[in-house]
């Protein structure tokens, strides 16, 4: 058995010249292992077995479609990469019309890696954002963006990249090296580098641009996210804009009925009759929504609520259940969704989800009722199993309907610090690549969409926990999070200005930590 140790990013002319010999030596596919330096195995066999030596020349053969496939999966970001193209080399010394037989194994899974890799570079294309570096020494404009590739598809992406920006100097920055663009200079290195922080101006040019290009009346947010995959949506600009877009949908679609039925009467397309009551109605649609931005104080916000039909959950729950807490808290805690007692009481946190919070905010001498506590989605989302009314998860669609009334409740209640209970509440406020565990348990910064935050878990979560010992270890974690939410706000408190004209006096009360 013959080892073949490679880097990381190995692609395809370094796999050749080490395939070449092994070829040469004679090595079947199953007498070669290659590995990967800095692998689990490399850590345990950190040598290279002694090299083949090293052959100038081509040995065997290789057709045109099998160069063209082995090139494409050496850039795939899989360490198998290395094994299945020597097979495929091997076995195209006897087989030569091997790449054509689709349905052969190696091929199939050489044929879907090459389908990845094209599919990344596409995304690299469409999705990669420059921003401008104002540098006055400079006599041509400057651009930097960054982008997360999957696989190692600089190289094939630079010729676009050089073609399209020809009349600028730029620089992209990816974790698996860089390309940049100098005078006209095309340099490339594998250098992996980190997320630099970036904002200018272009980000307002695209911004308008975005909203100009939206139609709202055309939305498939399933499209939407099949085109731009999600994990894609934390460095681009424009996705931040998406959920207030989609909220103000509504709106702007009923603005445009209302439009369209009277533009249609005057061109005599339909009776006047008609276009009244439909434009009457459209209009009337159009304030329903505007209304919520102008909502001002919580009863106002909890009144329209009432009304709310931007998802189909509205359809099933018994009612919407609003936020509760005082105008002005210090803290406010984010929930998931009303349960089942919520649905039926009209407020939230009052089932067993909402006992297990008493119960910790007790012990860590938080007061309830100085914490504005609501939740992400206001309507109960369930299916019904005989008799019982089962919790379902809210989706991407409920949790992007209900964002506005969240943002107006944060811009009404201004708490100083946001506790988000649970998954999703932490990825209505922070987009849906936000994780718990990377999060967890220490508050963030502000950011221009929302006030300092910590995420923590949700306590329905403690009372999934089968065992009780490790209940017990995760309720304690749980506590520990919110004293350090309290710590952080009493310490702010000694370090706010004090509040303003138009701020009521923060009633919350948050001692030490009881003995
Ligand atoms: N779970 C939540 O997320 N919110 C509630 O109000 C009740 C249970």
């Amino acid at each position: 058995m013959k080892r073949i140790l490679l880097p990381a990013d190995a692609g395809f002319p370094v796999w050749r010249d080490r395939a070449r010999a092994a070829l040469q030596a004679g090595l079947a596919p199953g007498d070669v292992v290659w590995q990967v330096q800095g692998a689990e195995q490399a850590e345990l066999f950190p040598e290279e077995d002694a090299p083949l030596s090293p052959v100038g020349e081509a040995v065997g053969h290789i057709t045109r479609p099998c160069l063209v496939l082995l090139e494409s999966i050496l850039r795939h970001s899989d360490p198998e990469r290395f094994a299945l193209a020597y097979r495929i080399l091997w076995r195209s010394q006897q087989e030569p019309h091997l790449p054509a037989i689709a349905t052969d194994p190696d091929i199939r899974q050489a044929t879907q890696m090459d389908r990845q890799i094209r599919r990344d570079a596409h995304k690299m294309k469409a999705f990669l954002r420059f921003r401008e570096v104002v540098d006055d020494a400079s006599t041509r404009r400057r651009f930097i963006a960054w982008f997360e590739p999957e696989h190692f598809i600089l190289e094939t992406v630079a010729p676009f990249f050089a073609e399209r920006f020809s009349d600028m100097d730029w620089l992209i920055l990816t974790p698996i090296g860089a390309i940049a663009a100098c005078d006209g200079r095309i340099t490339r290195d594998s250098e992996p580098r980190e997320a630099p922080e970036l904002t200018d101006d272009v980000e307002g040019l695209w911004h308008r641009y975005y909203q100009s290009i939206f139609n709202p009346a055309r939305i498939k947010t399933k499209a939407m996210r099949s085109e731009m995959p999600v994990r894609y949506w934390k460095n681009l600009p424009e996705t931040r804009l998406i959920p207030t877009m989609l909220a103000d949908a509504g709106k702007r679609v009923a603005a445009m009925a209302a439009q369209q039925a009277e533009d249609s009467a005057a061109r005599g397309e339909i009776p006047a009759f008609h276009a009244r009551h439909q434009a009457e109605w459209s209009r009337r649609k159009a304030e329903e929504h505007a209304r919520v931005e102008g909502l001002e104080g919580l009863p106002a916000l909890a009144a329209a609520l009432r009304g709310c039909d931007r998802c189909d959950l509205c359809r099933h729950a018994t009612q919407v259940v609003p936020g509760a807490g005082p105008a002005g808290a210090a803290l406010m805690m984010i929930g998931e969704q009303p349960g089942d007692q919520e649905d039926l009481h009209g407020t939230p946190f009052v089932g067993p989800a909402g006992a297990v919070l008493d119960r910790v905010l007790e012990r860590v001498g938080i007061a309830r009722e100085s914490v504005y506590l609501t939740n992400a989605v206001k309507h109960f989302k369930f299916v019904s199993k005989g008799r019982r009314r089962i919790h379902q998860t809210p989706g991407r669609t409920e949790l992007v309907a209900c964002s506005p009334w969240l943002q107006q409740e944060i811009a009404l209640v201004r708490p100083r610090l946001i506790v988000t209970l649970g998954a999703t509440a932490l990825q209505t406020l922070e987009g849906p690549s936000a994780r718990l565990g990377s999060v967890r348990g220490r508050v963030r910064d502000a950011t221009a969409q929302r006030p300092p935050s910590l995420a923590t878990v949700h306590p329905s979560y403690l009372l999934r926990l089968p065992d009780a010992q490790r209940a017990q270890e995760e309720e304690a974690r749980f506590a520990r999070e919110l004293i350090a939410a309290r710590d952080w706000l009493e310490s702010d408190r000694d370090a706010a200005p004090s509040p303003g004209p138009d701020r009521e006096p923060d009633p919350g009360s948050f001692p030490s930590e009881p003995g």
